[in-house]
């Protein structure tokens, strides 16, 4: 099997990781992928948004699997473009099709399928520039605090919680009169605050048939006991402590199962993996997003844990028989905890030299490159999440203190991590 693997985060990094353990990868190419994918295979420079170059590498590389790292590609239609060229068309793709990505690139497409397949999330309302006085009405009624959501990808900012009725009024506004996220925000979902603990849990469908992988909670804001401002995460743990076999069957039965056979009733020709951003109230899971792919970070604790070969896994997806496969997980907790740039996730510089990667892992741990670049044998920062460690204990305490343990021996000018993840297990 040929496989080209889109992305160049630490996502790729642990798929890249996983991918090249399987005897079934004859080559491995990233595109455009890290310094750390490049340990696993060849990366190749391409930008996303061009399918006719991604095209291209699949051609000269015979590829006979794609997989899809990021949303951007799916949300604008990769999988379609796959499907309708003749010299494509038999190339197998680990995506989801535009319409069916809408589940991530759209809140209000989301919104309605959970409706229309009785999935437990928050009442909402949607609203644009032709109802603004109805959502002011509805605004100026609704307990507090009040969720306002860009409806389009918003780079993960397009969420704003309100506590009070004139900063929900004034965000309102912002968003749909004066373009505050752009495209993302001409139409805004109004939602009820849930209360609860987040978790994330991950399947892989092959639009009937899924398995679930590990679950993993993540954890996004930069400061020290969830404080601060919002990231594309700085850790996560799994398995999630909480997620006993009671909440995880009903994590299954009200909102994985309605999911899946939700794609098959809409006709939406889902194909690759669905991450359900939960909210647990009460011991009940409702959801607050779905993402049409996997997370990052949370693909770096859980395909360390997976012991099922990858890419049998990707075949069986591909020859629609998931239904045969059974997960095996390792019971061991993952822990991983991001080192960032200096000033992230605000203004933040490039290209300090890292050091002490070479003598930082012990047997336990795993590096995985986020925002790295080499230059003349150097390894540079290159992003605002430049790199995370994975480590394995018998419990989050133990996991945690070995991945910061880890970290404490790499350094680059400016770094940063949250030395707490895991906290309110511990
Ligand atoms: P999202 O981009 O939809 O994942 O939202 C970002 C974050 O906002 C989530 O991870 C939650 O912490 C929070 N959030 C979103 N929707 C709600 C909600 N209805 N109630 C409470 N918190 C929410
Ligand atoms: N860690 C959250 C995400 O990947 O969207």
């Amino acid at each position: 099997m040929h496989i080209l693997l889109l992305g160049s985060g630490g996502r790729e990094n642990a798929l890249a990781w996983k991918i090249a353990q399987s005897p079934l990868c004859k080559k491995l190419i990233i595109a455009p992928g890290n310094p750390g994918t490049a340990q696993f295979g060849t990366n190749i420079p391409v930008s996303l948004t061009n399918f006719e170059q991604i095209e291209q590498i699949c051609m000269v590389e015979a590829i006979n699997m794609v997989v899809v790292g990021p949303e951007d590609p799916l949300v604008n239609g990769i999988s379609d473009y796959f499907n309708s060229s003749e010299k494509l068309k038999n190339i197998f793709i680990i995506g989801p099709r535009k319409y069916a990505a809408q589940l991530e690139g759209s809140k209000a497409f989301a919104k309605e399928f959970m409706l229309r397949h009785n999935i437990p999330t928050a009442a909402y309302k949607e609203f644009t520039s032709e109802n603004f006085q109805q959502g002011i009405a509805y605004l100026k009624q609704h307990s507090l605090p009040i969720v306002l959501k860009a409806d389009g990808l918003a780079a993960g900012k397009g969420v704003v919680i309100c506590n009070t009725i004139d900063e929900a009024l004034a965000e309102f506004e912002a968003m749909i009169q004066n373009a505050k996220f752009g495209e993302a925000s001409k139409k805004v979902v109004v939602e009820e605050f849930l209360q609860g603990i987040e978790m994330s849990t991950f399947a892989l469908t092959d639009g009937k048939n899924y398995v679930i992988l590990p679950e993993a909670k993540d954890y996004k804001r930069i400061g020290v006991g969830d404080t601060g401002l919002n990231t594309g995460g700085m850790g996560a743990v799994s398995p999630v402590p909480f997620a006993d076999a009671v909440l995880k069957k009903k994590i299954e039965e009200k909102i994985i199962k309605p999911t899946i056979a939700g794609f098959e009733k809409d006709k939406m020709e889902y194909v690759g993996f669905v991450f359900f951003g939960l909210m647990i109230n009460d011991g009940e899971p409702y959801v607050i997003e779905y993402n049409c792919r996997m997370g990052d970070p949370e693909t770096e604790v859980v395909m360390p844990r997976l012991k099922n070969d990858l890419v049998e896994l990707l075949i069986a997806t591909k020859n629609g028989r998931l239904n045969n496969i059974k997960i095996e997980v390792d019971e061991r907790t993952a822990c991983t905890i991001v080192a960032v740039s200096g000033g992230y996730p605000g203004d933040y510089k490039k290209g300090k030299e890292i050091t002490g990667v070479a003598h930082a892992l012990d047997s336990n741990s795993i590096l995985f490159q986020m925002g790295t670049v080499l230059q003349n044998g150097q390894l540079l920062t290159n992003g605002g999440r430049v790199l995370c460690i994975t480590s394995f204990g018998k419990d989050v305490a133990e996991s945690t203190s070995m991945a910061s343990m880890a970290l404490q021996k790499i350094s680059f000018q400016g770094m940063n991590f949250r030395n707490d993840i895991g906290y309110e297990f511990k």
